[in-house]
C-alpha cells in the first residue's frame, strides 16, 4: 500500500460475519431469482448486455455489442445503434398507455406538493427542449444545470438529452468559484437555474451565485432562471430569461434526436488528486443500459405497484442514475423530495415514507448514523410498513448501521442492499441481487452480472480469497466513463495507468475478499476523502487554504467520524509562523467554504508553525493521519526534522473541532 493507503481498521469489519439469506418471500417473487445470471453473464457478457439493452427502444440496431481500444481505453458500445435518453425515459411510457402513471411526487421542503405524470413530464420536457432549441442550444453543445431538487431539474437533463445537447449538472451546494471552473472547463452555451432554493427554513440565492460565477465565464449567452422562492434577483436584459416567460409558451411536442450509442450525453464533474476537478463524460447507449438494467434487479424494481426514493440529490452522480435516468427508463414511480431530513422536525424522511408509501429506499450511510444518534423515537412514530427493500450507497457502512437500518428502518423484514460504484462507473458495479445473493453486513457482496472485477496487490496479481488489496475492474462495462472532458490522457493516466500491464481499470478503493468471495470495500487508497459520501480532494481543499492572503502553507488529511464517516482536517501555517485565533480559524472555514461549497468547510483546524516534510519536501500526510487518529506516529526517520511532527501533536490535541 502507499504512503496514503487509508488507516485499517478495518479487521472489526472483517471479523463480522453474521449472514442473512434472502427471505423466501421476497426470492420466490424476486425480478431476478435465477441463479444462472452469474454463470450466463460472465460465460458471454457480450449476449448478457445485448439482452438487457433490449429492455430499451433503439431507432435503429446496433451492429457490435463492444468494440475495445486496449491502447487508447476507448469503449465503444452499441455501435451503429441510435437513441434517445427521453424517448426512453418518456415517449414511449406514454404510447404504451402509461400516461397517467406518477414518475416522481414531489415534496418541497415547506411541504408543497405536485404529482407529475409520465405525460406531464413529457409534456414539460419538451417545452423545455423547444426553449432551448429557440435559444439557440444545439445538438453537441454544452449546458450547465445549478438548481435545488424541484421537478424542472429532472425535467432539465432530459430536456437536453431530447435535443442531443450534453448537461453539465453543478450540484447547488457549490460555490460560485466551483460553478465557474465546471461551466468554464465544459464552454457551456446555456445555464439553467431558480431564483433561490430553500434550505432548513433558509434561503440559498442561487441566481445571484449564476451571476458571481459568470463573471469571467463568457462562454454562456443564456440563463434561464425558474422562478421558486419568489424574492427580488439580479438580472441581467437579453442573457436572463425567465422560464415561465419562455417554456409555457412553447409546444408540447419536439422531435426526439436520434443520437448515436456513443454520443456523450451528460459531464459530471468528481474530484481527483489534484485540485483540478475532473470531467467525467457518459455516453448515452451504454449508459442508460447499464443503469436500466442495475436499476430494475439490484432494486427488485416492480414498475406497477413500487413506489422508488432515492434521497440522493441530482446533482451527485446517484441522482443522475437512480433518480432520473435508471428510473425512468424502468417506468418507476419514484418520490422526489426537496428538503433535508431534520426540517422541520427529525422525522420528515418518515413521515414521507408513511405519507407516500414509499417501498423502496436507497440512501447513504452518514444518513443512516445520524439516525441512530438522533434515536428510535423518530421512527418510530410513522409506520413504515410499506418498505420491502432498502439501499445503502457512498461510503463503506459499518454493520452497526447496516444492522440499525435493517431493524429500525427495515422492521427486520427487508434486504438490504450495499450498493459499491462511482461517478465514474456509472452505474452499480457490486451489490447483491435481493433475491438471490446472501448479505452480510458491511459487504457490498458480489459484482453485478456481466461486471468483471478482482482484488489485487501492489502489482496487480489476483490475491486469494481471505486476503486484501485493490479493487479493480477487468473489463469494460456499459455504463464506464469514456473519457475526462478535455483530457484523455488524465483519464488515461488516472485510471488505466495504475495497472497497465494487466489492463485493469483502477477506481482507487481498497478491499478485502472473504473466503465466500465476498467483497468489502475499505474505502479510498489515494488523496481523496470522502465525507458524508461527498468526494472531497485533499489537494483542492489545500489550494482553498492557501489562496487565503494570510496562509503559507496548508496540509489537508481525514480522520474519521463516528456520523460523516469522514472529516476534513487540516493543518495550516500562517504567513510571519503565528498562531491563528478561533475566530481567523473560522475565517479559514468560511474561506474554504466559500471556494468549494459548505460540505467541504473543514471541521478540525491546527495552526502549526511548520509541517512534517521529508528531506525533498514532500509533505508526510500519513504522519498527520496518526496524530489525528491519535495513534503512535510511525516512521519519522525519513523527516527532515522530527521534532516538527511533536510540536503538531500537541497543538491539535488543543484545537477544537467545529460542532
Ligand atoms: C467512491 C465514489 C457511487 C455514488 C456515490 C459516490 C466510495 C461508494 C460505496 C460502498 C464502500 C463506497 C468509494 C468510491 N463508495 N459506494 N457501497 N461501499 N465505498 O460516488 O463521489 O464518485 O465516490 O465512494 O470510495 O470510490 P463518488
Amino acid at each position: 500500500m502507499p504512503d496514503d493507503s487509508p488507516p485499517q481498521a478495518i479487521e472489526a469489519l472483517f471479523a463480522e460475519n453474521r449472514t442473512f439469506p434472502p427471505p423466501p418471500e421476497f426470492a420466490a417473487k424476486a425480478v431476478c431469482n435465477d441463479p444462472e445470471i452469474y454463470a450466463r453473464a460472465s460465460k458471454d457478457s457480450d449476449e448478457f448486455w445485448a439482452g438487457e439493452a433490449r429492455r430499451l427502444e433503439w431507432f435503429a440496431p446496433w451492429a457490435s455489442v463492444l468494440n475495445w481500444d486496449s491502447g487508447e481505453k476507448r469503449a465503444r458500445w452499441f455501435d451503429g445503434g441510435t437513441i434517445n435518453a427521453s424517448f426512453n425515459c418518456l415517449d414511449r411510457h406514454v404510447r404504451d398507455g402509461h400516461g397517467s402513471q406518477v414518475a416522481y411526487f414531489w415534496e418541497g421542503e415547506p411541504g408543497d406538493e405536485r404529482r407529475i405524470t409520465y405525460a406531464d413530464l413529457l409534456a414539460e420536457t419538451c417545452r423545455l427542449a423547444n426553449a432551448l432549441r429557440e435559444l439557440g442550444v444545439k445538438r453537441g453543445d454544452r449546458v450547465a444545470i445549478y438548481m435545488g431538487m424541484v421537478p424542472e431539474l429532472p425535467v432539465a437533463l432530459l430536456a437536453c438529452s431530447r435535443i442531443g445537447a450534453i448537461h453539465s449538472v453543478v450540484f447547488g451546494g457549490f460555490s460560485a468559484d466551483s460553478l465557474r471552473d465546471r461551466i468554464i472547463d465544459g464552454a457551456c452555451v446555456a445555464v439553467i437555474t431558480q431564483d433561490l432554493g430553500w434550505r432548513r427554513g433558509g434561503k440559498i440565492a442561487l441566481k445571484q451565485i449564476v451571476d458571481d460565477a459568470l463573471a469571467g465565464a463568457p462562454s454562456v449567452s443564456n440563463v434561464i432562471v425558474l422562478k421558486r422562492v419568489g424574492d427580488p434577483i439580479p438580472w441581467m436584459d437579453g442573457r436572463d430569461v425567465w422560464y415561465h416567460d419562455i417554456v409555457p409558451r412553447q409546444p408540447a411536442q419536439c422531435d426526439p434526436e436520434h443520437m448515436a450509442a456513443e454520443d456523450p450525453l451528460y459531464i459530471l464533474y468528481s474530484s481527483g488528486t489534484t485540485a483540478k476537478p475532473k470531467g467525467i463524460m457518459h455516453t448515452t447507449g451504454g449508459y442508460l443500459t447499464g443503469v436500466s438494467s442495475t436499476h430494475k434487479n439490484v432494486f427488485d424494481l416492480r414498475e406497477e405497484s413500487d413506489v422508488f426514493w432515492c434521497t440522493a440529490d441530482i446533482g451527485w452522480v446517484t441522482g443522475h442514475s437512480y433518480v432520473v435516468y435508471g428510473p425512468l427508463a424502468n417506468r418507476a414511480t419514484s418520490l422526489l423530495f426537496e428538503g433535508t431530513p431534520d426540517y422541520p422536525d427529525k422525522d420528515r424522511f418518515w413521515a414521507l415514507i408513511e405519507k407516500y408509501k414509499v417501498t423502496i429506499l436507497y440512501t447513504a450511510p452518514t444518513a443512516i448514523r445520524t439516525f441512530m444518534k438522533w434515536g428510535p423515537s423518530y421512527v418510530e412514530k410513522h409506520d413504515l410498513s410499506s418498505l420491502r427493500l432498502l439501499g445503502s450507497v457512498g461510503e463503506p457502512i459499518n454493520p452497526e448501521a447496516w444492522i440499525w437500518y435493517r431493524r429500525y428502518i427495515g422492521g427486520d423484514r427487508c434486504p438490504v442492499v450495499d450498493t459499491w460504484w462511482q461517478t465514474e462507473t456509472g452505474m452499480i458495479m457490486i451489490s447483491p441481487l435481493p433475491g438471490l445473493t446472501d448479505t452480510k453486513p458491511g459487504s457490498a457482496s458480489r459484482p453485478f452480472p456481466g461486471v468483471f472485477a478482482d482484488v489485487v496487490d501492489a502489482e496487480g496479481k489476483s490475491v486469494p480469497l481471505g486476503g486484501g488489496g485493490y479493487v479493480v475492474i477487468t473489463r469494460p462495462w456499459p455504463a464506464m466513463l469514456r473519457t475526462l472532458w478535455g483530457d484523455h490522457d488524465r483519464y488515461i493516466k488516472t485510471y488505466w495507468s495504475r495497472f497497465a500491464k494487466q489492463g485493469y481499470y483502477f477506481p482507487a478503493d481498497g478491499c478485502k475478499r472473504d473466503a465466500d468471495g465476498f467483497y468489502w470495500l475499505l474505502g479510498r487508497v489515494d488523496d481523496v476523502m470522502n465525507v458524508s459520501g461527498h468526494r472531497i480532494s485533499t489537494t483542492e481543499v489545500e489550494s482553498a487554504f492557501v489562496d487565503h492572503p494570510n496562509v503559507a502553507e496548508a496540509a489537508v488529511v481525514s480522520k474519521k467520524d463516528e456520523i460523516t464517516g469522514e472529516a476534513v482536517a487540516a493543518f495550516v501555517t500562517l504567513k510571519g509562523g503565528g498562531i491563528g485565533s478561533p475566530a481567523e480559524a473560522d475565517e479559514l472555514r468560511k474561506h474554504v467554504a466559500s471556494k468549494i461549497g459548505a460540505f467541504a468547510r473543514p471541521k478540525y483546524i491546527t495552526f502549526t508553525p511548520d509541517l512534517p516534510k521529508t528531506r525533498s519536501g514532500k509533505i508526510m500526510r500519513r504522519l498527520l493521519r496518526d496524530v489525528m487518529e491519535n495513534r503512535p506516529l510511525g516512521d519519522t526517520t525519513t523527516l527532515a526534522d522530527a521534532n516538527v511532527v511533536k510540536t503538531i501533536a500537541e497543538m491539535a490535541r488543543t484545537a477544537p473541532p467545529e460542532e
